[in-house]
């Protein structure tokens, strides 16, 4: 990235500048292979969460992972827009974004388990913190985003690389997705406004519906006790 060459594709596909080229990527090549290790780090961490709570609870608190690393445009547009350098060093100082997990959970309750649960791992450091669950966004978003920093063993190094956790409940995730459409396409029609409006009561009935259907599971759960997978044993012949 710190290259101030500039190829054509004709020359990145043939002649002997593809070599050139491929030297002066290598090491942005090599921090994006870092962030995708880390991301597979964390998310392993959170599958085996989900394995383990799944047993005691009859149920899975994850209903879903996904993972992304930044586009190297988004990055740079991204420095760009907070007036920073565009190099390697100041992807590693500025951005805590590059690797991301999506943890889309069935209730609020899983969303706080889970990250106290992480939290508490002695091989991981909370960077920050940021509950949009507690304290929505004024467009109504709702999220816990936690940035985790988690050492990885490469071959020649240890090395502690940020991570960008968000956890939504399946309704949060549906509500983001569709406001995020609005978002990009701001220009949609005159009716934008109305449209922010009613995206905003939708995320208030959304979380009450939330913590409705949390009830009612607890409710059920209370109900079921003794009720497991694998019986437990109590000592009779
Ligand atoms: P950055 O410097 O860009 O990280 O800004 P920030 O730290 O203030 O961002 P924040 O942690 O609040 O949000 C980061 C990510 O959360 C975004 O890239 C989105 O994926 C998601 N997000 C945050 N706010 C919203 C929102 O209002 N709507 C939707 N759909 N997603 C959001
Ligand atoms: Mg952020």
């Amino acid at each position: 990235m710190k290259s101030n060459r500039s190829f054509t594709f004709d020359e990145l596909m043939t002649g002997n500048r593809s070599e050139e080229f491929i030297e002066s990527a290598y090491p942005f090549m090599k921090l994006m292979m870092q962030y995708q290790c880390a991301m597979l780090e964390v998310r392993t961490k959170f599958e085996v969460l989900n394995t383990e709570l799944s047993l005691d609870s009859d149920r899975n608190p994850i209903e879903s992972i996904s993972c992304r690393i930044k586009k190297p445009i988004s990055i740079a547009e991204k420095l760009k827009r907070k007036g920073l350098e565009v190099s390697l060093q100041s992807i590693e100082e500025n951005l805590h974004d590059v690797a991301g997990i999506r943890i889309v959970c069935f209730f609020p309750k899983d969303i706080y388990k889970l990250a106290e649960k992480i939290c508490s791992q002695d091989d991981i450091h909370l960077l920050e913190k940021k509950d949009y669950i507690e304290n929505p966004k004024p467009n109504g978003y709702r999220s816990l985003h936690l940035i985790l920093e988690v050492p990885v063993f490469f071959a020649n190094e240890k090395k502690w690389m940020p991570v960008e956790v968000q956890f939504r409940t399946i309704a949060m995730d549906f509500w983001a997705s569709i406001e995020h459409k609005v978002k990009y396409k701001k220009n949609i029609d005159d009716s934008t406004a109305e449209i922010v409006e009613k995206l905003k009561e939708c995320a208030e009935g959304i979380h009450s519906l939330d913590m409705r259907m949390q009830e009612i599971s607890e409710y059920i759960d209370s109900k079921k006790i003794g009720h497991r997978k694998f019986p437990v044993r109590t000592g009779e012949i």
